[in-house]
């Protein structure tokens, strides 16, 4: 594996060898790469945990983590993504983590960059690492993927981590559905009510409205919203025994979950966050040993 762009790019079995790497790291095993690799993590968009978190990874692997300031780049003075990558290349770096806010941005890059590329979310596309993480979640949590009932609720069609993981599961076996006001469920056809899903669900999967991808604004209240399509204490109580409740997070306490939920007994969410450094390490440490 060169680079990691989109789930669409990797086999179930590269998928079950991360995970497999991940579950090796959180066992407190070594990794093995041969020398301290350098590594950038560049961010035009927003981020606390994918940013942190890869960075935790990579230190933890023994790689140098070079700073990359957006703000403080020359990309403010017009440079385009390819030449700044191509400038890191040649400064020594050997894989660039990058989140932009155009989807496939990373397209640009594969023709004349020789450093790694791993997609830390692009646009409305994808988030790979995240998708990694979670199913790395789900896999713990339930042991494999085959017929598992995974309710994806929330801005769909603005996702990122939606498409990932929708991509992903569905070719894992598992039965993924959908849950959103009709006018955010794009490509995907949704349930109507939370009627149709709830019971049954293994997992329930909510997602941030994303404001800043939304080109008109919803009539939505905070309020509005939770109640039609938040996870609220009275619909937690239906959930069926067993079943999880994630997020990829930033959590919008009280709109998309009830503030009482974000760590109940059934929330994995801030294991999520924990699971992402093994993860993370793992997907760092299979691009960088084949460039050994
Ligand atoms: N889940 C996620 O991508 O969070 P950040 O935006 O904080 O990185």
């Amino acid at each position: 594996m060169k680079n990691l762009l989109s789930m669409e790019h990797l086999s179930n079995e590269e998928i079950m060898s991360i995970l497999d790497r991940a579950q090796h790291f959180e066992n407190g095993k070594e990794p093995i790469l041969k020398r301290a690799y350098n590594v950038a993590n560049i961010f035009f968009e927003p981020s606390t945990r994918t940013k942190t978190s890869f960075e935790m990874a990579e230190r933890r692997l023994g790689c140098t983590v070079i700073p990359f300031d957006a703000e403080f780049s020359s990309t403010t003075k017009g440079e385009t993504l390819y030449d700044t990558v191509r400038t890191l290349e040649m400064i020594g770096i050997d894989a660039v983590v990058i989140r932009d806010k155009e989807d496939e941005y990373y397209n640009e890059l594969l023709e004349g960059i020789g450093c790694a590329v791993i997609n830390a979310g692009d646009g409305a596309g994808q988030h790979p690492s995240q998708c990694l993480l979670d199913l790395y979640t789900i896999r713990k949590e339930f042991g494999e993927f085959e017929g598992l009932n995974i309710t994806i609720v929330g801005d769909i069609s603005h996702s990122r981590v939606a498409k990932s993981n929708a991509t992903a599961l569905q070719r894992l076996g598992a039965n993924i559905r959908f849950l959103c006001p009709p006018a955010w469920a794009g490509d995907f056809e949704a349930a109507h009510s939370w009627d149709e899903v709830l019971e049954d669900s293994d997992v329930i999967m909510l997602l941030r409205i994303q404001h800043e991808r939304h080109s008109v604004s919803k009539n939505f209240s905070k309020e509005s919203y939770h109640e039609e399509y938040g996870l609220t204490v009275e619909r937690e109580k239906l959930m069926k025994k067993n079943a999880i409740i994630m997020h990829p997070a930033p959590v919008n306490r009280d709109v998309e979950i009830a503030d009482a939920l974000v760590e109940c007994e059934r929330s994995r969410i801030f294991q999520q966050v924990r699971n992402g450094v093994y993860t993370r390490m793992a997907i760092l440490e299979t691009i960088l040993k084949g460039r050994d």
